[in-house]
């Protein structure tokens, strides 16, 4: 057992929208007075934090001219070179001026689509000069609320279009950025393009340059929808398409609640974590949370700690089932590791599997031994071993 004090090589991230929401929601006005992106800088670093994200507005208010943007930048350069705290990533605000009313890339108006590849064009520019390695995209207002406003079909060609016009001019530009799609399936459209972890990955492979664009995955989007968010997080692994994360919590299919990681679905959280340590996955562990509207700022910086704090008890159980010897011998018993052997040998084929004459019956009397393994996954979980 170890204190859980979150170091830089835990590279844990929070975006300036996380700690400095002010709480102002559907119904009400805001709890928290607004934080200076500088002091969630200096906050974060002090908790533990390596890195640090953002969108445009978040560091650039909307309608800042030429000199106030340079100030802006510069302050929060000088804060980032006195904590040592890095741009994990950035991403751009295409949901809150009521110009993206009806969507960004897949507005059915023009205009705006063209504005919107301006916008983010714009910020692409100062996350290169930033250092930010991967460029996030959520599409929370391209969608509709009713049938007929929305052609699916043209939308998603003009969202591969803004795909491919963006990674064309990072290319041009010799920025090393990488852009990943955050899938959502409602809210603030009443249905939101590209659901799902598995609609944004079959998007990518339509795209001009897809080996540049992955998935930023939130554990709340994919629970709202009632999915399995570790089995997600792990196929888009397989396709080699996790470049980014949102942890956050959720209790199940209703809004989004933006817990901190670990509320809602603890034993989510569990597994996520054991398919984040053990699959590879080596970008940050970034946080997309929303301090609840109870809390006033110490409340707020409690809820950041908690986020990293949780991790690393679940972080320090995963590894402990992982080691733990009875685990092992029920892996074996229910033959997990017999999924990893290639159902046919080499050079065997089809007619070798068919002249078999497997025992069925006996086969299909052998129990699975799946619940004593769970059991010994929730000892691990609740400190039990
Ligand atoms: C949400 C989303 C956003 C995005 C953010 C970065 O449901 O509000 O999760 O928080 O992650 O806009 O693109
Ligand atoms: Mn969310
Ligand atoms: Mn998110």
């Amino acid at each position: 057992m170890t204190d859980y004090v979150p170091s830089r090589g835990d590279r844990f991230s929070f975006g300036l929208w996380t700690v400095g929401w002010p709480a102002r929601d559907m119904f009400g006005d805001a709890s928290r007075p607004p934080l200076d992106p500088v002091d969630a800088v200096e906050h974060l670093a002090k908790l533990g934090a390596y890195g640090v994200s953002f969108h445009d507005d978040d560091l650039i208010p909307h309608g800042s001219d030429e000199a106030a943007r340079e100030r802006y930048i510069t302050r929060f350069r000088e804060a980032l070179d006195a904590t040592g705290l890095v741009v994990s990533m950035m991403t751009t605000n295409l949901f809150t001026h009521p110009v993206f009313k009806d969507g960004a890339f897949t507005a059915n108006d023009r205009a705006v689509r063209r504005y919107a590849l301006a916008k983010v064009a714009r910020n692409l520019d100062l996350a290169a000069v930033l250092g930010a390695p991967t460029y996030v995209l959520w599409g929370g207002r391209e969608g509709a609320e009713s049938g007929a406003a929305k052609d699916v079909a043209s939308a998603l060609d003009r969202y591969k279009e803004a795909l491919d016009v963006l990674c064309g001019y990072v290319r041009e530009r010799g920025y090393g950025l990488r852009f990943a799609i955050e899938p959502k399936p409602n809210e603030p459209r009443g249905d939101i393009l590209l659901p799902t972890i598995g609609h944004a990955l079959a998007f990518v492979s339509t795209l001009d340059d897809p080996d540049r664009v992955g998935l930023n995955p939130e554990v709340g989007h994919e629970e709202m929808a009632g999915l399995n968010f570790a089995h997600g997080i792990a196929q888009a692994l397989w396709h080699g398409k996790l470049f980014h994360i949102d942890l956050n919590g959720q209790h199940g299919p209703r809004f989004d609640q933006d817990l901190r990681f670990g509320a809602g679905n603890l034993r989510g959280a569990f597994w996520t974590v054991d398919t984040l340590e053990s699959g590879g996955y080596t970008g940050p562990r970034h946080f997309d949370y929303k301090p609840p509207r109870t809390e006033d700022i110490g409340g707020v910086w409690d809820s950041a700690a908690a986020c990293m704090r949780t991790y690393l008890i679940l972080r320090e159980r995963a590894a402990a089932f992982r080691a733990d010897p009875e685990v092992r011998q029920a892996l074996a018993d229910a033959r997990v590791d017999e999924l990893a052997r290639p159902t046919l040998a080499p050079g065997e084929t089809l007619d070798d599997v068919r002249a078999e004459r497997p025992d069925i019956e006996a086969l299909a009397a052998r129990g699975m031994a799946f619940e004593r393994l769970d059991q010994l996954a929730m000892d691990h979980l609740l400190g039990a071993r």
